[in-house]
């Protein structure tokens, strides 16, 4: 073995010292080294007289000299020649690093982080529930009673198993758990992923998800909701973007309202996407109903509060104009890798 082992220096330092400057040194090489009569076999064939405990480290080194050999003649063969000789011929430091495939992160977590970190900066902490949720937290305690007809919104999937058990439809069901908790004054966003029985399109999903928002404490205000929402939007979209309330109803609020924004797109003046109006929903909201507050043991005389929920699709759609909601759940890399480096 340490007869090998001197035998390949040996060949080494040979090897180094050459330079291969035309064909027919580079033939002489081949012929000598890599040919079929060559050194490289001849040491192979000493193989057989190695002891079988060393056979693994012989072969190692044989195979390190035969990588060796042939790179060499390869190098020479390309004109290039070895930059450093003292450097194992093994290794070409001056070759370029192999870059890893960097993965991106998906719009929705992209926007959902977006969100979540403006309404944390206003104090708000995260809050989060089940996603296969019960009657009370996801209709009844919102002021939904049984055969309330604005349970016809939401289209619902049940679980067979139970008919108390549902996929919950809007994570307005985190606010009941919130609240029930009793810990009040409270400020939270929920965000999370909710279920409609609805026909896939480019509009509309079948999941999707939303982030939920609630304030209750002594005297709180719609001003303060107009306020919280305002600095939301600015944050999120620019200075410029322009912002209207809309009456609107929920059971769970009252008064309600949807907010709109100047449309993203055509800057107010009318698209395809704002379908002409210059103006966009991006959520509901509204002064949290003293039944609901009841219903969760808050003594309503005592405490007020606003609610809100956005859907984080919608939003996404906006800001990176993606026109068809369904490319956020098909994982095509090739949609998914344009927003590596997007905020
Ligand atoms: N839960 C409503 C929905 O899914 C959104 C919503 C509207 C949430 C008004 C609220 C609110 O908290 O106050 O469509």
């Amino acid at each position: 073995m340490d007869q090998l082992v001197k035998q390949i220096e040996q060949h080494k330092k040979e090897i180094l010292a050459l330079t291969l400057n035309n064909k027919e040194d580079l033939e002489a090489f081949r012929i000598k080294y890599l040919g079929t009569k060559g050194l490289l076999k001849l040491i192979m064939g000493e193989m057989k007289n190695v002891p079988a405990d060393q056979k693994k480290e012989a072969g190692q080194l044989l195979n390190e000299f035969k990588i060796f050999t042939e790179s060499f003649y390869e190098e020479s063969l390309q004109g290039i020649g070895f930059t450093n000789k003292k450097l194992s011929a093994l290794i070409d430091v001056t070759l370029p690093g192999e870059s890893l495939p960097l993965g991106s992160r998906h719009p929705i977590s992209i926007v959902h982080n977006k969100i979540v970190s403006i309404f944390q900066r206003l104090g708000f902490s995260i809050a989060e529930g089940p996603e296969i949720e019960d009657d009370w937290h996801n209709f009844t305690a919102l002021n939904l009673p049984e055969n309330h007809p604005a349970r016809d919104m939401q289209d619902t999937f049940y679980i067979s198993q139970n008919p108390d058990w549902l996929l919950r439809t809007h994570t307005s069901s985190v606010q009941i758990r919130e609240m029930e908790k009793g810990n009040l004054p409270l400020r939270i966003i929920c965000p999370g992923r909710v279920y409609r029985n609805e026909t896939i399109s480019a509009r509309a999903h079948c999941f999707f998800n939303q982030v939920e928002g609630l304030y209750i404490a002594e005297n709180v205000s719609f001003a303060d909701l107009k306020q919280t929402l305002y600095f939301f939007v600015q944050e999120m979209f620019g200075n410029d973007v322009k912002v209207r309330f809309r009456p609107s109803y929920f059971p769970f609020t009252e008064p309600s309202a949807e907010m709109d924004i100047s449309c993203l797109i055509c800057n107010g003046e009318g698209c395809n996407v704002c379908k002409k109006t210059g103006w966009v929903e991006i959520l509901g909201c509204g002064m949290v109903h003293p039944q609901v507050l009841d219903n969760c043991g808050i003594d309503s005389k005592k405490y007020t509060g606003f609610a809100f929920g956005m859907g984080v699709e919608r939003i996404t759609m906006l800001t990176y104009q993606v026109k068809d909601l369904r490319l956020f759940s098909e994982n095509d890399v090739r949609f998914l890798k344009q927003f590596t480096n997007a905020v």
